[in-house]
């Protein structure tokens, strides 16, 4: 593990191989760990950059809500601290609203967009309350009771089933996740603007993945981003839920990495 000073905490990431930069951003409540069969598998051509966003994973966490606008900025300034000037922003649902936040305030340090299972709508009214009772739960009872409820939303019923691996891999993540951590994103997550109008304005290309079967952020809102990014690419996994990456790993990588062999110079 490194650690880099990042404006106010410590933060941990993953820096493997050499290449052409590109940026995992993990989604909510997880850690880098999340990516680690996309580290394995692009690091042989690519330099691969996995932060554990504040408040997670090896990461300090701060006071106040986490918002999307400090995660992102907290990745710039990573990615200054390694001497990167332009990356494949690549994020996984919390993770995809970071890369957008990242995208609008200096899009041009994104070689590429990469948004898997995630969304550009800000939270409904009743979302950003059951956020908030999510907060004040996690710091009054922890984190099991969150991933217990979270569990079978993440996956589809059939790897709830019959992957244990991947229910584990998943809670343990969970479960290892700092109350105060989670607390935070989930009030920054609540207080996340509408990218809504940002993606018509996208021209980095975009790759856009999402289990079919994702009962958190549906495939209705992959296609609505699909239609606004001109160029995009939306890819739909079969028999993937909220977590498709390591749902469906083979075909998530493939994915992934046509699209990158593709990107212009
Ligand atoms: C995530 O996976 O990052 C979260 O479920 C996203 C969300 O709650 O909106």
């Amino acid at each position: 593990m490194t650690l880099a000073r990042i404006d106010d905490i410590q933060m941990a990431y993953t820096d493997s191989g050499i290449g052409r930069p590109i940026v995992l951003i993990h989604g909510y409540p997880f850690n880098r760990t999340l990516w680690n069969e996309q580290i394995a598998a692009l690091s042989s051509s690519y330099r691969v950059i996995a932060p554990d966003l504040r408040g997670f994973g090896e990461s300090d966490a701060s006071e106040g809500p986490a918002t999307m606008n400090q995660m992102a900025r907290d990745v710039v300034l990573l990615l200054n601290h390694l001497g990167i000037v332009r990356a494949t922003i690549a994020g996984l649902s919390m993770g995809g609203y970071v890369a957008l936040a990242l995208y609008k305030q200096l899009p041009s340090r994104v070689r590429a967009l990469v948004l898997a299972d995630t969304r550009a709508q800000a939270d409904t009214e009743e979302a950003k309350q059951t956020r908030e009772q999510q907060a004040e739960k996690a710091l009054t009872e922890g984190m099991a009771g969150i991933a217990d409820a979270m569990l079978p939303k993440l996956l589809t019923p059939e790897t709830v089933s019959k992957r244990p691996e991947i229910v584990k891999r998943v809670r343990d993540m969970m479960l290892k996740t700092k109350p105060e951590g989670a607390a935070a994103a989930l009030r920054g997550m609540a207080a996340r603007e509408d990218q809504t109008d940002l993606l018509p304005k996208i021209s980095a290309p975009a790759l856009i993945l999402v289990g079919a079967e994702d009962a958190i952020t549906p495939v209705a809102d992959s296609e609505k981003m699909h239609h606004a990014i001109a160029g995009s690419r939306l890819i739909v996994l079969e028999n993937a839920g909220h977590v498709s990456n390591l749902e469906r790993t083979e075909q998530f990588n493939d994915a992934l990495q046509d699209f990158l062999k593709e990107l212009p110079n």
